[in-house]
């Protein structure tokens, strides 16, 4: 049996969450936010912390600056059962932090990247990434100096065996470069969200992208935001509708819904059930601030996953 059922390479930073702004911001005054949260934030490690909750095993490979946020971020993942023996301190170095204005129907993001910048192939030991069933890479476009080399990474994993998945989130710079498809070609399941394959396909609609990037990737994923998710695989397409809840804010819905999906896929559950639990784990991820809070509630957790059961 491997050490781990999957290895997850990514950025890892904090999340610093302020609600109640108003929706313009005049510059030189001030504005005053009615609730404030620090969260484990950054998509890779969101996913990891998660789906580790939820019962997988998972190796962590990242790195941080030797600076109090950087600590902060290793101790969550730690309380969640992740292995941090992949995270690397890089001294004199910053880790990196994102501030969220979160509003009704969209949000404000603003990150300074920090050692996500730094985060480079020789960092990887190969054989830790190996010792999973499935490997999983987050956040594609932010990776700056680890990108040229992740084409060969994924190939390097599919070699030794491991199913794969990725989920690039957005490009800051917005090219949507032709490096990305040759990553595709070593992976198993693409977990974009709605934006992000139209503009990596270079259609306008979620169906033609869903069509567009099944001919390259054996399962694809569309979250769709407030209107559920789309899978298909080969010629069966499947929908998942979201769940109705009072959402917190939707900060690191996407990658809970990985967590989800994916915790179900290394079970070797049918697609449409993979789906189902992801749109679930969305859901709960939106219950409380940023993308973990729901999820490190213990009690909160399980009275939710109960519910889920029992309705399932
Ligand atoms: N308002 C909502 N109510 C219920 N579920 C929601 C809501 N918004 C999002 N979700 C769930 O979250 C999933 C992922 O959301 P979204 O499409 O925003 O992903 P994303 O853009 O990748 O998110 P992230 O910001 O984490 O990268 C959706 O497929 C849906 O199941
Ligand atoms: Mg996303």
């Amino acid at each position: 049996m491997k050490r781990f059922d999957l290895s997850v390479v990514g950025e890892l930073n904090a999340d610093l969450i302020l609600y109640g702004l108003p929706p313009t911001l005049e510059p030189e005054r001030e504005h005053l936010a009615s609730d404030f949260a620090i969260t484990l934030g950054s998509s890779s490690a969101i996913f990891a912390h998660n789906i580790s909750l939820l019962g997988s095993r998972v190796g962590f490979t990242s790195c941080i600056g030797s600076d109090p946020l950087g600590k902060f971020c290793v101790e969550r993942l730690l309380e969640s059962g992740v292995d941090v023996s992949g995270v690397k301190t890089l001294s004199g170095k910053t880790t990196g932090v994102t501030v969220i204005v979160p509003f009704a129907r969209q949000r404000q993001i603003l990150t300074y990247l920090g050692t996500t910048l730094d985060l480079q192939f020789a960092h990887l030991d190969l054989n830790y990434l190996r010792s999973a069933s499935h490997f999983h890479l987050s956040s594609f476009f932010l990776l700056r100096a680890l990108r040229p080399s992740i084409p060969d990474l994924f190939l390097q994993m599919k070699k030794s065996g491991l199913t794969t998945s990725l989920d690039t989130n957005d490009d800051p710079e917005d090219l949507w470069a032709d490096d990305v498809k040759s990553v595709l070609k070593n992976v198993d399941i693409f977990l974009p969200n709605e934006r992000e394959a139209c503009k990596l396909t270079g259609t306008g609609d979620v169906q033609s992208a869903l069509d567009a990037l099944s001919r390259l990737v054996p399962i694809v994923v569309i979250k769709c935001g407030p209107a559920g998710a789309i899978s298909r695989r080969g010629k069966d397409q499947f929908h998942a509708s979201p769940l109705s809840v009072q959402p917190v804010d939707t900060v690191g819905a996407g990658d809970s819904f990985n967590a989800g999906f994916l915790h179900k896929f290394i079970l070797r559950a049918n697609l449409d059930d993979c789906l189902e639990y992801g749109s679930a784990m969305a859901a709960l991820s939106t219950t409380r601030a940023g993308g973990t809070e729901a999820f490190r509630d213990r009690q909160h957790r399980e009275t939710f996953l109960q519910r889920y059961a029992r309705a399932n």
